[in-house]
């Protein structure tokens, strides 16, 4: 369960009764469906997202050379591992109060390629800088730290300010043009525009972590995945007909009660201590990155993610299930979910997905939404390591039912279910980007306002 300390930033979705409300209408399979886009006029009243997906929030300082600037961001996502991108996307388009054009930040961010992604702990530090934001608007935006009067100092590699109170820091840069492992062209321009956002892709090339932390005398714990009780039954009776591939015990371990770091985390092997942080500096080029060994390619440090249940129909017409931690809702309106897929032969941790085949072929994508549930993390445990290629009946093995929808499988055992066209596919170097327009959202019955899903947009940090 959460710290006490997290609760005051507890999410609840959602925030109206599907029942009522006159966009979602009931369908025969015990859930409620509304169709999207939404309408300009819908959304200048009320931008909230029309669906949820569990999205952490970072606070994000860059730049011009001049003045300093901070903004929030929600779900920032490590979209690619070699090179190491982060990325964060930011409304350019007037939608509404909530999501108006970001044009002082970006302008900075383009001036000087630069930024620091920054995590405080829950509490007063997190409060100051989100009454900063929400206080002081965009245009005045070189006020917003000293209105937070949160000390800082300057990153390491460029001159964004860094607050002294982040626990944890990953200093970027706007990526550059290069090659992927194939010789093909990456990152020709560091930004991709979809409709009301623009996404841009950063480099990571430092990352701090307080030194108490990186020593393991304190550990940063992060519940990633949603908490929620279903009332209706979880899902039809599922009948096996044949074995899974590997017994569930002898499988690389998932848990979305996350600690960092421990028994079952790489350490954080830093170059330096300085100013109470340690430091671990990337070097400059993807190919001096890459690791083949399948331990050390894993994340050097942790980044908070949850993780989208991508589901595909495979060329063979069998439902499949890609478990997805780089998922995130990127763009506003239309809404649209990116979710990146491994493609680069590395070693078995990144190898092209069988998932590739089918998101090329029928451009469509299903991304359901996980929560704290032993089946449904049984399920991400084996659809997460074994690949469609090496078991057909994979989903029916993960122990999960699929109801037969044309565009894509849906789980009924999870609570949300978004219907996604794929509009744009992005190179990265290891992985693909695929923007998924979300089409239409479908809810279980059990999803409502006396039973909602809670979420926990921040990690926390604990003494041992
Ligand atoms: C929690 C979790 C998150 C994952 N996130 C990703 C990801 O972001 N991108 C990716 O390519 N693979 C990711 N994987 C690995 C794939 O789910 C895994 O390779 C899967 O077996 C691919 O299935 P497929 O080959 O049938 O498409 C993740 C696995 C787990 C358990």
């Amino acid at each position: 369960m959460s710290s006490e300390k997290l609760e005051s930033y507890k999410y609840n979705w959602p925030h109206f009764n599907p029942d009522e409300d006159t966009h979602w209408k009931k369908s025969d399979n015990s859930s409620h469906i509304r169709q999207l886009p939404e309408m300009k006029e819908e959304l200048k009243l009320d931008s909230r997202w029309p669906g949820f997906f569990p999205s952490p929030i970072c606070f994000v300082t860059t730049t011009n050379g001049e003045v300093v600037a901070l903004e929030k961001v929600v779900g920032a996502t490590i979209v690619n591992r070699f090179p190491y991108i982060i990325a964060l996307s930011f409304c350019i388009e007037p939608l509404s109060k909530r999501h108006y054009p970001r044009n002082r930040f970006t302008e900075m961010i383009e001036k000087s390629g630069v930024v620091a992604i920054q995590y405080f702990e829950p509490g007063s530090y997190i409060d100051a800088a989100m009454t900063a934001i929400n206080q002081v608007p965009d245009e005045e935006i070189e006020k917003r730290i000293a209105y937070s009067r949160l000390p800082i100092r300057k990153a390491m590699t460029n001159d964004s300010p860094v607050f002294k109170d982040a626990y944890m820091v990953y200093e970027a840069r706007l990526a550059k043009t290069g090659k992927d492992f194939e010789g093909v062209p990456i990152f020709e321009q560091p930004y991709t525009d979809y409709g009301s956002h623009r996404i841009y892709y950063f480099e990571i090339e430092a990352i701090q972590l307080r030194e108490d932390i990186a020593k393991g005398d304190s550990q940063i714990s992060w519940q990633a995945l949603p908490f929620w009780t279903p009332l209706n039954k979880l899902q039809d009776e599922i009948v096996q007909e044949s074995q899974p591939l590997i017994d569930l015990k002898y499988q690389k371990g998932y848990s979305p009660n996350y600690f960092f770091p421990s028994g079952n985390t790489v350490s954080f092997e830093y170059d330096k201590i300085d100013n109470g942080m340690a430091v671990k500096f990337l070097p400059p080029l993807p190919e001096d990155q890459v690791e083949v060994d399948n331990d050390r390619a894993r994340w050097p440090c942790f980044f908070p993610s949850s993780a989208g249940m991508i589901t595909t129909w495979d060329s063979s017409g069998a439902p499949n299930l890609m478990p997805c931690g780089s998922t995130s809702i990127l763009v506003r309106h239309p809404l649209c979910i990116g979710i990146c897929v491994s493609y680069a032969e590395i070693n078995v941790r990144y190898a092209p997905r069988g998932s590739l085949r089918a998101l090329n072929k029928t451009k469509r994508f299903g991304c359901g939404v996980p929560f704290v549930n032993d089946s449904i993390i049984d399920a991400i445990r084996y659809a997460g390591n074994i690949s469609i290629d090496k078991d057909k009946e994979k989903v029916q093995h993960a122990g999960l039912q699929v109801s037969a929808h044309e565009w894509s499988p849906v789980l009924p055992a999870l609570p949300i279910h978004f219907f996604c066209e794929v509009v744009k596919v992005i190179r990265l170097g290891t992985h693909f980007l695929y923007l998924g327009e979300v089409k239409s959202i479908q809810v279980r019955d059990d999803v409502n306002l006396s039973n909602p899903m809670k979420w926990y947009p921040y990690p926390d940090v604990i003494r041992r």
